[in-house]
């Protein structure tokens, strides 16, 4: 147009034909990018990202930049639906997959096909497939599954969890999904909250430092990073600190209830794991169901923009909890107008929606259009995502391709996860008098018992979040090892391992064994279903260590996301271990139960003599547990570290 008004003009003054050869070719030449599209500076990986970033904001409508803040669910994402409405993310919920026991290609193919959706709408934006994968890939069938956060606390090794964090990308990966909600970084203060297993510990201090298995995940930051989201391409994955903040301080541990604590207490408690996973180069942060001093963190505009975005300098992206904005009122939805807009203006950046994304859609798209939230807000969170996207090669590489998938559930992997079983294991007792130790057990006795509810459980072994939000008993849901399994492995093969659930004591006695070991536990949960208040193990767990500990020596392991009542029956036992939730891996129980290597685990929990104790945390000033913070015996290795 501006060069066919410039020949206009041109051909009213001048007849030379030689000019107007030039100005043709001169026009065709400075109208070509514009007019033909060809040079799109967005598109292009050699401009600088914020370039790109602002190239494309400007070319977006209002329509495509609420897309982007909009996370929908797989179950209601179809290509359409990602093209209609410029979905900028999907999420798989707890246990939502595309098939029972789904293929590593299924994943692939869905991922991709919600992908095309995305990356044919008129500018072409990926969207960001996100899911849980708190303790190695755990909604994936055949995926290496780690022992949960509060075992991998009292490893006190950071090193060995940004390894898990490397391998667990590398099998998300394996599954062409570019973005995980963890790590938890919680500080559970009350183990009577039902996500306490997801926290590494009540320390804030080791929490700080588990943080690195954000690098594991994201990769390594360059060293002129510090700070900046940053994925270091295709085999790692975009990570998620969560639950921001204070998610681990509700009063008696009612998941998503109110945190009471002063200012002070807030940023030395809970804040601390933000500062490290930040300066690690965090991707995106999760907001927390959870209130402080009775305000919603969804609608806290002080602590989103105010602490994190401004003072922080977080410049990820801010997501919300699944419903999480809808649940600022009570009941939740009660007024979404008000919870879409005190959400959006305390800060949050995308919306885990996840089911009703045409109302948040058309509510949200309302409120811009009335003034009622500001244009600059919607770019914020724009730019912070777009930013995640670009900084990490979605648009270089929006799709995935099979090259990752014999990453699932590898060897490698499934060694690795065994190791940190080994070292999350915590011995709180060994003999009935220190001279005379109970382990490591022999591997040559003739006959041995094994009881429990949880020797031979897969499920419960896991915990919640694996295969299904609330976890499964049994043992096929998934492969690895029992620990019943592994203790079979690990004996003399002229051992007699006899398996019974809860053998009564006739039984025992008349039977000439040489020892036993008991594994009892919690059953498996996730969320608001773990709340407890009296903290017991599933039955008839107690029965089982009265009938087997009274009748012949015997080792108790405790399954269990958290200490649980384990009093009056210390006295009875000859050892006790805590195994905490280990995952798949069971052989890594055996391994030390057995000698091969030696106990290393420390409490990253105070372990309560009674509820009524509760809350009880170390440093507090009237601390009378029954095993302290930091406790932990060792027994020496016969092999390893
Ligand atoms: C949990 C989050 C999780 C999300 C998506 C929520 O209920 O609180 O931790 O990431 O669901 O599954
Ligand atoms: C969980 C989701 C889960 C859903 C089931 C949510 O609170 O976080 O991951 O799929 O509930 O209803």
């Amino acid at each position: 147009m501006k060069g066919t008004r410039i020949m206009k003009q041109k051909m009213g003054t001048n007849n030379n034909p030689i000019l107007w050869v030039t100005i043709i070719m001169l026009s065709t030449c400075l109208c070509a990018p514009i007019t033909n599209a060809k040079y799109i500076k967005y598109k292009d990986p050699r401009q600088a990202l914020n370039t790109r970033i602002s190239d494309l904001m400007g070319r977006m409508t209002l329509e495509e930049k609420i897309g982007q803040m909009t996370q929908i669910e797989r179950s209601v994402a179809s290509t359409k639906v990602m093209n209609k409405y410029f979905i900028g993310s999907v999420l798989s919920g707890g246990g939502s997959v595309p098939a029972k026991k789904a293929s590593p290609e299924t994943w692939i193919k869905m991922v991709n096909q919600f992908q095309s959706g995305s990356l044919s709408t008129r500018l072409g934006i990926p969207m960001i497939y996100g899911i849980d994968a708190v303790h190695g890939h755990n909604n994936v069938y055949k995926a290496t599954i780690f022992p949960h956060n509060v075992g991998l606390g009292a490893t006190r090794d950071p090193q060995l969890v940004k390894r898990i964090g490397a391998a667990t990308a590398l099998e998300v990966r394996a599954t062409g999904i570019p973005y995980v909600f963890a790590p938890c970084i919680a500080v559970c203060r009350d183990p009577r909250w039902g996500r306490c297993y997801e926290s590494y510990s009540e320390d804030p201090k080791i929490v700080q430092e588990m943080t690195q298995i954000i690098p594991g995940l994201q990769g390594d930051l360059p060293h002129n990073a510090k700070g900046v989201p940053f994925v270091g391409g295709q085999s790692k994955v975009a990570a998620c600190a969560k639950h921001y903040v204070g998610d681990g301080g509700t009063t008696k541990g009612i998941n998503e209830n109110n945190t009471v604590i002063d200012y002070h207490g807030l940023l030395s408690i809970h804040m601390p794991g933000y500062y490290n996973a930040i300066i690690n180069g965090v991707s995106t942060i999760m907001v927390s169901y959870s209130s402080w001093n009775g305000l919603k963190m969804h609608a806290n505009y002080n602590l989103i923009t105010g602490f994190l975005k401004n003072k922080l300098k977080f410049r990820g992206f801010v997501i919300s909890d699944w419903q999480g904005i809808d649940r600022i009122t009570s009941p939740a939805h009660a007024n979404y107008s008000y919870s879409v807009h005190a959400g959006i203006h305390a800060g949050i950046d995308m919306i885990m929606v996840p089911y009703n994304y045409t109302e948040f859609i058309d509510e949200l798209t309302l409120q811009v259009k009335k003034n009622l939230i500001p244009m600059t807000r919607i770019d914020d969170a724009v730019r912070r995502i777009l930013r995640v996207k670009f900084q990490m090669g979605l648009f270089e590489h929006p799709l995935a391709d099979t090259s990752l998938i014999h990453q699932l559930g590898s060897q490698e992997h499934r060694e690795l996860a065994r190791e940190a079983v080994r070292k999350s294991l915590v011995l709180l007792k060994n003999g009935k008098s220190p001279y005379k130790p109970m382990l490591p057990l022999s591997k040559k006795a003739p006959k041995i018992l094994v009881a429990g509810s949880h020797a031979d459980n897969l499920g419960y072994q896991c915990g919640g979040w694996t295969i299904e939000w609330q976890g499964l008993s049994g043992n096929d849901l998934t492969q690895g090892t029992t620990i019943l399994t592994a203790i079979k492995k690990t004996v003399d093969p002229k051992t007699n391992v006899v398996y019974k659930a809860n053998p009564n004591q006739k039984y025992i006695k008349s039977n000439k064994f040489s020892y036993a070991i008991v594994v009892v536990g919690e059953p498996s949960y996730a969320e608001t279903q773990g709340d407890s208040l009296n903290l017991t193990i599933a039955s008839p767990g107690y029965n089982t260590i009265k009938n087997v500990c009274g009748s012949v020596k015997c080792v108790v392991v405790v399954v269990s996301g958290r200490p649980v009542v384990i009093e009056p029956y210390v006295s009875k036992m000859d050892a006790l271990v805590a195994a905490w939730l280990p995952g798949t891996e069971g052989q890594g129980v055996a391994d030390v139960l057995f000698g091969d290597y030696g106990f290393t685990g420390k409490l990253s929990r105070t372990w309560f003599k009674s509820v009524d104790q509760l809350p009880m945390n170390v440093g507090d000033r009237h601390y009378d547990p029954l095993f302290p913070f930091g406790f932990g015996l060792t027994t020496k290795p016969t092999k390893g570290y």
